[in-house]
């Protein structure tokens, strides 16, 4: 695993958008696994703004989001389908029909859908490279804690913490869901490469955890270290509970010194 720690958070969503402008420039017909919530809007503003000068194409892309929330329609302003379409999807060239994100409306026949999410993952060839948040608890997707290390796509009750957590998303008052449908832990390592953003005090302890701790259910995000192929994007607040904070501290001060980041 790598551990690459940078100045702010907006510089870690700028080095995130470097890495997958330059896979899908290496890759036009990359696979891309997507992920919500607040930490990869930057990332997703530095892909738009690479789009819009005419320097990312998306037309031949595909992409799979991690999860969705059950019972939320698609055009629910609180849905994963809304987040991606107006943070990203309507300001880039996908091909409607390459993306894909789990459908959070349906009402039955639950494990046939997400056994089709899987076989489409499949039938594109796999996932090239999967971005990843990391929740409190070190989940990822919404592999809460004690999640099986070898899960699937399946329905997924989100616990107390992770509903709190999601509350600022929703107006006062609204009905935070308790359920999702997310990859699971072995479709994410299935990932051919994995780039996980965390920054911020909150998420500390999870970061640590998942980089030095034991590989543990209890902690997610630690299956990560099963993989050959992680970069684990990080903040300096976000770095705050690792044993190898300082080792982490020195190498960003010599790529400072060294390589001046430019993003192209
Ligand atoms: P956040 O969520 O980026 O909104 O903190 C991350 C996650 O829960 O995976």
């Amino acid at each position: 695993m790598l551990v690459v720690l940078k100045g702010s958070a907006q510089e870690v969503g700028q080095e995130a958008a470097r890495i997958v402008a330059g896979a899908v420039r290496a890759n036009p017909s990359i696979v891309l696994g997507l992920a919500t919530g607040s930490t990869p809007l930057g990332m997703y503003e530095e892909l738009v703004v690479l789009h819009r000068a005419g320097k990312l194409d998306f037309s031949k892309a595909t992409s799979f989001n991690l999860d969705e929330y059950l019972g939320l329609a698609p055009n629910d302003p609180q849905s994963f389908h809304y987040f991606m379409h107006s943070n990203f999807f309507s300001h880039v060239n996908f091909a409607p029909k390459n993306i894909h994100i789990p459908d959070g409306a349906i009402r039955k026949d639950f494990s046939a859908h997400c056994e089709s999410y899987e076989l489409a993952i499949k039938n594109a060839g796999g996932i090239d490279l999967q971005v990843l948040g990391i929740g409190r608890n070190g989940h990822i997707g919404f592999n809460e804690p004690n999640s099986s290390l070898a899960s699937r796509t399946r329905l997924k009750e989100l616990t107390q913490e992770t509903i709190e957590d999601n509350r600022r998303f929703f107006p006062p008052g609204a009905d935070i869901p308790e359920c999702a449908i997310t990859m699971g832990i072995g479709t994410i390592l299935d990932a051919r490469r994995i780039v996980i953003l965390a920054t911020g005090k909150s998420k500390a302890a999870a970061v640590a955890k998942a980089i030095e701790g034991p590989i543990s259910s209890s902690v997610s995000a630690s299956a990560l270290q099963l993989h050959p192929d992680v970069i684990f994007i990080i903040d300096d607040d976000a770095s705050y509970a690792l044993a190898q904070r300082d080792y982490y501290r020195r190498v960003l001060e010599l790529t400072k010194k060294y390589t001046p980041e430019k993003l192209s």
